[in-house]
């Protein structure tokens, strides 16, 4: 489960979990905007995968999860641009978001591999927007 945010939050949570041990608090970050899970993992361009979203374990209620895909670009190994599979709106009594993509062949010919999935999540926090994001 890899994990990146693009919330500019983490000083103050960083200070309320200084004291727990490095693998709980890298559990609780990375499950604090839920959790996505992708099969097949591996996939590449003309695909078929099912994305799984769950929220159980968000501390705070999406308004959309919106799923992207990076690669690594072969020759530089630099990340690719995300590219966006699918918006989503998420109910307020939702919990679980399953859905069948057809990841676009035309990301086979970009030169890139190695693609993740992520959730990036919209929610309200102390009147603000944030986003974050979850990887599978
Ligand atoms: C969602 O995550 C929770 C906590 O990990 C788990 O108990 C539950 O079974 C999951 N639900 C689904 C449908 O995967």
């Amino acid at each position: 489960m890899r994990f990146s945010n693009f919330a500019a939050t983490l000083a103050s949570a960083v200070s309320i979990v200084a004291a727990t041990p490095l693998a709980l608090q890298a559990r609780q970050e990375a499950a604090r905007f839920g959790l996505v899970f992708v099969t097949p993992r591996d996939f590449v361009g003309g695909d078929d995968i099912t994305i799984v979203y769950n929220a159980s374990t968000a501390i705070h209620h999406p308004e959309f999860v919106d799923f992207y895909i990076q690669g690594t670009f072969t020759d530089t190994s630099n990340r690719t641009p995300f590219f966006l599979i699918q918006r989503n709106d998420f109910a307020a009594d939702q919990q679980i978001l399953t859905l069948n993509e057809h990841v676009p062949e035309a990301l086979n010919n970009l030169g890139a591999g190695s693609w993740v999935l992520t959730a990036f999540v919209t929610f309200e926090q102390d009147g603000l927007t944030e986003v974050g994001g979850i990887s599978a």
